[in-house]
């Protein structure tokens, strides 16, 4: 079984994280397969829209951080950033299912998509600073729009968790439901578009986003240069190897 499965049905592309040992963490060969997945979506015409789900415990532990310290990302045009480039750009409606923990782009990633669902067990972090990083995915600017600063600050300055109830209050997502039943809630909502004229519905998203969508792609890009520069750094280092060896981060010296 590939840990990306993507099953088309009734004019959606529904894009399922399924590697649960790891809690859906994201490897480089997985990225690729979610870039090439949205430019197959965005170029087939019957694909009306596409569903991002994990399962009813887990949506994604957001980058695997062994193959991140294995294979950094190298290049704009790595993996990762294609990935994140196509869900900003995606033309088409973008909505995503989260039950459990969504760490990192696991997060980030809901604020490019359309409509977001969530079990009342989901979890959403940014730990990026915990991690000696930065935002990515123009988290920099997207969140402290949707949160206002403060917040925004808990969420990515301390990098602290909130969970679906606080999610729905500052309107990250439109519905929070039973984990059982959240995935069929939002296939049903994504056939409800699918259903919808293809031209007006990227008509009328394009209109919603275009007035920052350049400002968007800017700061994503700017982001990605510091993210790739303090991955090599003491701090990340530091992070990443208390991660793999079970204990407590020390950024006393970095
Ligand atoms: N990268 C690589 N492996 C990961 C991972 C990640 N981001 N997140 C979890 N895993 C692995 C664990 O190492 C463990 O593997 P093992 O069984 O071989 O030891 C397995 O997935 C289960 O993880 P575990 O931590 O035991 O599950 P949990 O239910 O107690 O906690 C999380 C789930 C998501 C809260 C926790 O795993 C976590 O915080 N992960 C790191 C998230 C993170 O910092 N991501 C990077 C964002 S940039």
């Amino acid at each position: 079984m590939s840990d990306i499965l993507v099953h088309t049905e009734a004019g959606v592309t529904t894009l399922t994280f399924n590697r649960p040992d790891k809690k859906n963490s994201i490897t480089a060969a997985m990225y690729a397969a979610l870039a090439d997945a949205l430019e197959a979506a965005e170029a087939d015409p019957a694909v009306r829209c596409v569903l991002f789900q994990g399962n009813e415990t887990t949506f994604s532990a957001g980058n695997d951080i062994g193959d991140f310290l294995n294979n950094p990302p190298a290049t704009q045009d790595s993996p990762v950033f294609r990935f994140l480039r196509g869900i900003a750009q995606f033309s088409k409606p973008a909505l995503a299912v989260v039950c459990g923990p969504a760490v990192g782009i696991g997060t980030t990633l809901l604020f490019h998509c359309d409509l977001v669902y969530a079990g009342d067990n989901a979890a959403f972090s940014m730990p990026f600073v915990n991690l000696g990083l930065c935002p990515e995915a123009a988290s920099s600017l997207l969140v402290p729009q949707m949160l206002g600063y403060h917040r925004a600050a808990e969420a990515l300055l301390l990098g602290e968790p909130f969970m679906a109830e606080a999610a729905l209050e500052v309107g990250l997502v439109n519905r929070v439901l039973p984990p059982m039943e959240a995935a069929g809630y939002a296939q049903a909502v994504a056939r409800k578009l699918a259903a919808k004229p293809i031209s007006s519905l990227i008509e009328t998203k394009r209109l919603m986003k275009k007035s920052q969508s350049q400002l968007v792609m800017a700061q994503m890009a700017e982001e990605g240069v510091s993210f790739g520069r303090m991955l090599g750094e003491p701090a990340a280092k530091e992070a990443f190897g208390a991660f793999m060896e079970r204990r407590k981060p020390d950024f006393s010296k970095v």
